[in-house]
């Protein structure tokens, strides 16, 4: 079995808007919903758990969770992103299930073509982070100048959904729990830091956008209109696509 964790408990600081940024409307939808309209309907995908702001508990189980049938647990969020995930992890009480996939609420443009790369990399590895090629330059500072600049060749950036074989992933949230490690901004870092595992890499998409400033509103606003009317729909075929991405010179879909 897969379960799909999504991690929905954050406020949204760095847009600063006074609703949750997982509960602001684009293209007609809430963002939290374009989510889950996705793993809702993959085929691979048989349970989905949302974590939740504690603030917005009860107007999620009366607006949004009648509208999913995979929904089996909604749980209430922590202060970290990190905490937040354990919890999630920590309430899978089915042995039966195997693989873990955990999601930012607010990448609402995942495709079903990742996440399904994710599930069968799962077959093979024991845990699998979603990348791609670091766009800009990746400076390491400590805020006033410069201390290195690794190789961009050797820098992706990490996106959701993570996944994990239940066991590896429950065993790092455990042990970053004895250690009192609370400052992850995802869950394969905990892998990495307590060795538990090779952490294996799919690629991920330019549009799998994080919702985190003004700007990605209307990127995704636009984004969302494309994939609407005139680019992509569910029933697009990848040769589809391809023949209607060809004339764009950077690929809006990947
Ligand atoms: N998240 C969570 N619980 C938290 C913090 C974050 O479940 N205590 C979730 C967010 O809701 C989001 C995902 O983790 O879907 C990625 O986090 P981020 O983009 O940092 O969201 P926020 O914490 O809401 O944003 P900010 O960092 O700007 O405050």
């Amino acid at each position: 079995k897969t379960v799909a964790i999504i991690l929905a408990g954050g406020v949204g600081s760095r847009l600063g808007w006074e609703t949750p940024k997982q509960f602001v409307k684009i293209a007609g939808k809430k963002v939290i919903e374009h989510t889950l309209d996705v793993f809702e309907t993959h085929p691979l995908v048989d349970e989905v758990y949302v974590v939740i702001n504690p603030y917005y508990y009860d107007y999620f189980l009366e607006t949004i969770l009648p509208k999913y049938k995979k929904i089996t647990k909604v749980l209430k969020g922590g202060s970290t992103r990190q905490e937040s995930s354990k919890i999630g992890v920590y309430a899978i009480d089915d042995n039966s299930v195997e693989k873990v996939l955990i999601h930012d609420a607010v990448r609402p443009l995942i495709t079903k073509d990742i996440i399904t790369n994710v599930i069968k990399a799962l077959d093979v590895h024991c845990a699998v982070d979603v990348v791609i090629p670091a766009i800009d330059t990746i400076v390491v500072s400590d805020g006033r100048t410069i201390l290195r600049i690794p190789n961009r060749k050797f820098l992706y950036q990490g996106q959701t959904p993570q996944g994990f074989r239940r066991e590896v992933i429950l065993k790092a949230h455990k042990l970053a729990e004895d250690e009192g490690f609370n400052q992850a901004t995802d869950d394969c870092s905990l892998v990495l830091r307590y060795n538990l595992c090779d952490v294996h890499v799919v690629s991920g998409s330019v549009t799998n956008v994080k919702f985190t400033y003004n700007v990605d509103y209307y990127v995704l606003d636009r984004l969302f209109q494309l994939r609407g009317e005139y680019l992509i729909n569910e029933n697009t075929t990848k040769v589809e696509i391809e023949s209607k991405l060809s004339n764009l010179k950077d690929k809006v879909i990947v």
